[in-house]
């Protein structure tokens, strides 16, 4: 058994895991998922980030030859989705129809190759959904309880207290709300020893290894068995469980089962499943190395062959949000830079596993240095050359001489080395190792001065150094295809090639049939503007819009004074509010502020705030507000309460 094939589980479901490996070896099997993601929110750059990774991976593996299957889909049930319904004023159905297309078209204009797209609230998921459900419950594995945590909607799963940051979820920086609830459980803490071990025989499980030290981590100490069905009184939108119609399925335990379902559907769990490579982030590592190995484990399934997990895309150094107004969409830089460019650049600037910064000038610096300079010189040049030296046609080369033959070795060894970085999750230096040929074939032209073998007439020589261009232009074109699809058919086409190629055909030198006309088109990537980029990109001041003239006595009416926070404390029935507790001189008021996105009750306790003492008192949720305490909030919607920079006593008059 190879040493990163999981340990065989022990009802023979499918294939067992040492012939799996024997398998993968003389098949080439490849099935490659991305998350189901939430349809909640719009296609992000986080999202065509691993969605376009396993579009790469995936093309890389057919052009191996290899069988590929490629999985991504939707997650539509949950808490979150039906809120998101009802705020969008529509059926869950209707709503989450519409937002699942919307990832389709995403997907589709950016030239994701997808074999299959899955929906949670297809009926032939929610059948396998029921199928894995009673497989776990005639395991044995499913018991009725009472349990009581803090929940956040956003991940929609428990947190333990070890697992928050200064209190609040990690991933969504908001406080979590207490709950308690009666559910089933589906025994996970049984299968902790199991997992455990399993990680250790499989030091390869889980990828890169930090992640897999972060599941061990998990794994040290108690996981509690997982809730995994709702009231269906409380939440409606799910999958009832085959043997309580009054419980709804928790969204993770129906979403994980996808990437099973949609092979059970069209008939392909043997030939795929034990083939499964999972790509994700590492928001949901604990979901994919916890719940779902135990789940799979339960239910007599084998596990995935690895979960590879990487990092976040970060935008000003932090995570992008609705509120900061951050969010990067994918369609709005394939319409400004060219697909191919954006997906060069995300497989490019991000190093598997790690946090990547996404920055537009970086995108931009990246197409200027790799894809014009780089990449679109060499074809440039060696087409302008054929068209000056040799009427636009291959010529057939002469005897190689060292020179010629460092070119071709610099190309010739690279599908194996881009074989073992792409198995390795190396992309970004899997391209990297390409664009370092193409680099030497840049230098070629300037060490064999084909304008001077012109010149002198060595013909032989020119027809030898054109036709070494042409082919490393082929490899190159090749290589990169998996990663630029679009933009290397193109380049085939202005070289004349009938494209069409294998990854074998980037380690053979000299396929190019001598002779074959060339047909120069448009520069594959046009050079951006830097410096009218950076200039449209520096925000700019916009005009203000000014309220008609008040005089000094309407603005006396206002009765302005400091007042002191005492107490700050959650709105009991609405998230976005605060209820404060001031002191005013002698007196005490409540006062109801919607800041609670901005401010920790902790962070605003004992601060100075100008209060409008004299505002008419008005029932906000139902808590009386006495005043109001004066904020000032930017074009981009941040805000900031307005604080004395001079301790002076409560109550004290502003104006
Ligand atoms: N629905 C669940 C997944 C269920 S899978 C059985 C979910 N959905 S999600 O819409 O929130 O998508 C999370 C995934 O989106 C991440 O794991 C990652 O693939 C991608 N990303 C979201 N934001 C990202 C970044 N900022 N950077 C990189 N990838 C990110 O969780």
């Amino acid at each position: 058994m190879g040493k990163d094939t999981p340990a065989p589980t022990e009802r023979p479901q499918t294939t067992g895991a040492g012939a799996r490996t024997a398998e993968a070896q003389t098949r080439g099997v490849y099935y490659a998922t991305t998350p189901i993601f939430y349809v909640n929110a719009e296609p992000h750059i986080g999202h065509a980030y691993t969605t376009t990774l396993v579009d790469v991976v995936t093309r890389f593996h057919r052009l191996k030859g290899d069988d590929t299957l490629f999985l991504t889909g939707t997650d539509e049930h949950g808490e979150k989705i039906q809120k998101a319904a009802d705020a969008a004023g529509l059926s869950p159905q209707a709503y989450t129809d519409r937002v699942a297309k919307k990832f389709q078209d995403t997907w589709n204009s950016l030239g994701i190759a997808y074999d299959e797209f899955i929906r949670t609230t297809e009926a032939r998921h929610q059948a396998v959904v029921h199928e894995v459900l009673t497989r776990v419950y005639e395991a044995g594995d499913i018991i009725f309880g009472e349990y009581g945590g803090l929940y956040c909607v956003g991940c929609e799963r428990y947190y333990t207290d070890k697992e928050l940051e200064g209190g609040k979820c990690p991933q969504h920086d908001i406080p979590l709300e207490y709950r308690s609830e009666e559910n089933y459980f589906f025994r996970m803490e049984r299968y902790r020893p199991w997992l455990r071990e399993t990680l250790e025989e499989n030091p390869e499980l889980i990828r890169p290894e930090r992640y897999r030290n972060e599941v061990l981590s998990i794994l040290r100490e108690p996981i509690g068995d997982l809730s995994i069905s709702r009231p269906r009184s409380r939440v409606p939108w799910g999958i009832p469980l085959p043997w309580d119609e009054n419980h709804v399925t928790y969204v993770w335990f129906d979403a994980l089962i996808n990437y099973y379902s949609a092979l059970k559907s069209r008939d392909a769990v043997e030939r795929y499943w034990p083939f499964v490579e999972h790509f994700i982030a590492k928001d949901i590592l604990k979901p994919h190395g916890v719940f779902w190995p135990t789940m799979l484990k339960s239910a007599g399934l084998p596990l995935y062959r690895h979960l590879n997990v990487h990092g976040y895309w970060l935008v000003d150094g932090g995570k992008m949000s609705k509120s900061k107004g951050n969010v990067v969409r994918p369609l709005d830089l394939k319409d400004k830079y060219g697909n191919d460019a954006f997906r060069y650049y995300l497989l490019r600037d991000m190093t598997f596993g790690l946090d990547a910064s996404f920055s537009e000038v970086g995108l931009a610096e990246r197409i200027n240095a790799d894809l014009a300079n780089d990449l679109g010189n060499l074809l440039n040049r060696t087409l302008g050359m054929l068209g000056k030296y040799r009427g636009g046609v291959v010529p057939a080369p002469g005897p190689l001489e060292p020179i010629d033959e460092a070119l071709r070795d610099a190309f010739v060894g690279l599908p194996e080395r881009m074989t073992e970085l792409f198995d390795a999750l190396q992309f970004d230096r899997a391209i990297e190792s390409v664009l370092e040929a193409v680099r030497k074939a840049n230098k070629y032209i300037a060490e064999t001065q084909p304008w001077v073998l012109a010149k002198e007439g060595a013909a032989g020589r020119l027809d030898t150094v054109l036709y070494g261009c042409v082919e490393a232009l082929r490899c190159a074109s090749i290589l990169l295809s998996p990663v630029i699809p679009t933009k290397a058919a193109e380049l085939q086409q202005q070289l004349g090639l009938k494209g069409d190629y294998t990854l074998q055909d980037a380690a053979t030198w000299g396929l190019t049939p001598a002779g074959t006309p060339t047909a120069p088109g448009a520069p594959l990537f046009p050079r951006v503007d830097l410096a009218a980029l950076n200039d449209s990109l520096e925000p700019k001041e916009t005009a203000l819009e000014h309220l008609p003239e008040v005089t000094l006595d309407d603005f006396a009416k206002l009765e302005l004074r400091v007042a002191e926070i005492l107490k700050a404390e959650a709105h009991p029935k609405a998230d976005k509010l605060l209820v404060l507790t001031v002191k005013l001189g002698p007196e005490e008021r409540t006062v109801v502020s919607g800041i609670r996105e901005w401010y920790t009750p902790a962070e605003l306790v004992g601060k100075k705030v100008v209060l409008v003492a004299n505002l008419k008192p008005v029932k906000l949720r139902g808590v009386l507000s006495q005043g109001m305490i004066l904020a000032a909030e930017d074009s981009e919607g941040n805000l900031s309460v307005s604080v004395l920079d001079r301790d002076l006593a409560s109550g004290s008059v502003v104006r």
